[in-house]
């Protein structure tokens, strides 16, 4: 019953922490192997409402790349597309796109507004009536409903029209993470389903009510725009049984491989860097703002200091199925979220044990489906 997955995605191994990838590779960080372009078609066959989300670049992909692989995966997947649209934060990445540099996250943002822009142009390329396919008279389409698109930005520029037919939801639900003001900005205008990454309740409302202003401010209603904070749930038959679970977790997370994590994510070498002035001095263009707030809010809540919030693992929800089902009922109820995102503590098998322990129970509470009632991604993440 969940609406859709995604996949986060990376162009690179990260070598921001101690200048290296060593810690990455020796102690298997979090890199991207396959190509979710290449790796959803195949989840397609073998799903039937599962939304397939890829992240996408827009900074380092042309957005007729873009508006062709996402209408195809949307053509293949009987409408259910998503693209988690990010700038890219990385220089490592701007380097293997053969950049000399990332550009500023400013300059990103305007860009990304371009290729939305442009990717959008390309999607409405062909009306939703132009394809006739009568064989009878040979007439596959009209090509008086086929246009170019002729989009001329400052960053980028695509004639069209996209060499394929309008694809089932016409255009892929659109996701996204930024937490600076101008990411925040670029969320009001564009997502449809904010990924967020707060530490607690009160962080989590407040960033709720501050993206939904500035979605009403875009001249868009609040429920066009989803806020889905990511957790990581532990559940077990009892307390006790998820308790020893999290702490068998926790003794997992090796301090270093975290440390390591949190500086590609943070844009610096943290080994190094041991509070936030250090931290934005040494960032240059590169940092993620949600992830630098998920710290900076477990320092100020735990009372520790910001290098012991670098190496702690992310906070989890441990419990029972129905203590998981409070905590998340809790949120939802106080206007902290419309839903949630999940990422793995144990792939796959933590879906399995939400599917089969936690589902029902929210089932049960009215809080969740019990059938799909779309067959598009959108049709379902708005129901
Ligand atoms: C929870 C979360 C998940 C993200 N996932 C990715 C990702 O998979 N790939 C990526 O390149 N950027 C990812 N980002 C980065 C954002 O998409 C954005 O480009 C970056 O955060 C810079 O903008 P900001 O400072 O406004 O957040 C993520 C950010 C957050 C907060």
């Amino acid at each position: 019953m969940f609406d859709g997955c995604f996949f986060a995605d990376t162009f690179g191994i990260p070598d921001i922490h101690r200048g290296s990838f060593a810690t990455y590779v020796e102690k298997g960080g979090q890199i991207s192997y396959l190509d979710p372009m290449m790796v959803l078609p195949l989840m397609a066959r073998a799903t039937k409402h599962l939304g397939l989300g890829a992240t996408l670049s827009t900074t380092f992909q042309h957005p007729y790349l873009i508006a062709r692989m996402l209408s195809s995966l949307d053509h293949l997947s009987g409408g259910r597309a998503a693209w988690n649209i990010v700038t890219s934060a990385t220089e490592l990445e701007a380097r293997n796109f053969g950049l000399d540099a990332l550009p500023p996250k400013e300059t990103r943002y305007d860009q990304a507004d371009e290729v939305l822009e442009a990717c959008c142009a390309l999607w409405s390329s062909w009306d939703e009536d132009a394809l006739v396919l009568d064989r009878e008279a040979g007439y596959f389409a009209d090509p008086a409903k086929v246009h170019y698109a002729n989009y001329e930005g400052r960053y980028v520029r695509t004639r069209g029209p996209l060499a394929m037919p309008r694809s089932p939801q016409g255009r892929p639900v659109f996701l996204q993470a930024g937490a600076s003001e101008r990411g925040r900005q670029f969320a009001a205008r564009w997502a449809e389903a904010v990924f967020a990454s707060n530490n607690d309740k009160a962080n989590s409302i407040a960033f709720y009510d501050d993206i939904k202003a500035r979605v009403v401010a875009a001249g868009r209603a609040p429920g066009d725009c989803l806020i889905l904070p990511s957790i990581g749930i532990v559940v077990g038959e009892t307390e006790s049984i998820a308790r020893e679970k999290a702490e068998y977790l926790h003794s997992l997370a090796d301090p270093e491989i975290v440390l390591a994590t949190n500086s590609a994510m943070l844009g610096a070498d943290l080994s190094k860097h041991k509070d936030t002035a250090s931290l934005a001095a040494a960032q240059g263009n590169q940092g993620i703002k949600g992830s630098q707030d998920r710290v900076v809010q477990m320092m100020k809540s735990e009372g520790i200091s910001f290098a012991e919030a670098a190496r702690r693992p992310r906070g989890l929800v441990v419990g029972t199925p129905s203590s998981v089902a409070d905590q998340m009922q809790e949120l939802f109820e106080a206007g902290g979220c419309d839903g949630f995102i999940l990422w793995p503590t144990v792939s796959p098998l933590m879906f399995e044990e939400f599917a089969r322990m936690v589902t029902p129970e929210l089932q049960r509470r009215g809080l969740l489906r019990t059938a799909y009632s779309g067959t598009t991604m959108r049709e379902n993440l708005r129901d």
